[in-house]
């Protein structure tokens, strides 16, 4: 595992998007396995940036999300659906059928989560995965616990996990209680892994991955069995390694 220490969040996002802008120039039909959260957002900016000053194109490109909320629309403004579109999608050249995200209000769950896995597959997998990690160290929306062969499949999120995602909501109550998310064996099947952090919050997460062992309950230590993985962390995330 390869670790990256920067600065501060800005200095994360710059690097993280300068590597993914360099893959995306060098191979035309590059499969980018995308994020949701804070810790993305930077990155995004950052993309959309170089695309208006210098035309990067993402016509060819195609983009696999992690996970959404089950029961949230597309068109909701809390749905990951729409936090890509006025992060990233709106504001470059990628075709709306170029990008995937799971569907949380299909009325066949189980059938989404397999045909979701099945999109990927026949568009070759996922080149490049953008990971986040959250306080407990999940992955998409891989509670501690889950298998690391899993696949994409509906989870209940855990108390801390709608806590910490409740700042995006009016309160907590509204928070949904479930989730599809690809699996983690799902995201360990991507050829190249690049996971950020940033501030204080993560740093026990942190911490706990670059410790080394592989344990279930915490999902980001499975990151540890694959061979192309990248930790780009600022100095908060990393005070406590
Ligand atoms: C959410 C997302 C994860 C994300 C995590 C951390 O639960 N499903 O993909 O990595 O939160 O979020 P943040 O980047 O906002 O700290």
């Amino acid at each position: 595992m390869n670790v990256i220490e920067v600065k501060n969040y800005e200095e994360m996002s710059r690097i993280a998007a300068q590597h993914i802008i360099k893959k995306i120039r060098a191979h035309r039909s590059y499969k980018l396995g995308l994020a949701t959260g804070s810790t993305p957002k930077g990155v995004y900016h950052y993309l959309v940036k170089d695309h208006q000053e210098t035309q990067t194109s993402y016509q060819q490109i195609k983009t696999f999300n992690l996970d959404e909320y089950v029961g949230i629309s597309a068109h909701d403004s809390n749905s990951y659906h729409y936090f890509m579109r006025e992060h990233l999608f709106n504001h470059i050249d990628i075709p709306a059928e170029h990008t995937y995200i799971p569907s949380g209000v299909s009325t066949n769950l189980e059938k989404e989560c397999l045909h979701y896995e099945e999109k990927i597959r026949l568009h070759g997998g996922v080149d490049l995965q953008l990971l986040g990690i959250g306080q407990n160290g999940h992955i998409g929306f891989n509670e501690p616990g889950t298998s690391f062969k899993s696949r994409t499949h509906i989870v209940p999120l855990t108390e801390s996990t709608r806590k910490a995602n409740a700042r995006f909501f009016p309160s907590i109550e509204e928070v949904p209680t479930h989730a599809i998310t690809v699996g983690i064996g799902t995201i360990l099947d991507s050829k190249e892994i690049l996971l950020l952090a940033s501030g204080k919050a993560k740093a026990e997460a942190i911490s706990r991955l670059l410790n080394g062992d592989l344990d279930e309950e915490f999902p980001a230590s499975s990151l540890l069995t694959h061979k192309h993985v990248t930790v780009i962390a600022d100095e908060e995330a990393l005070s406590l390694t």
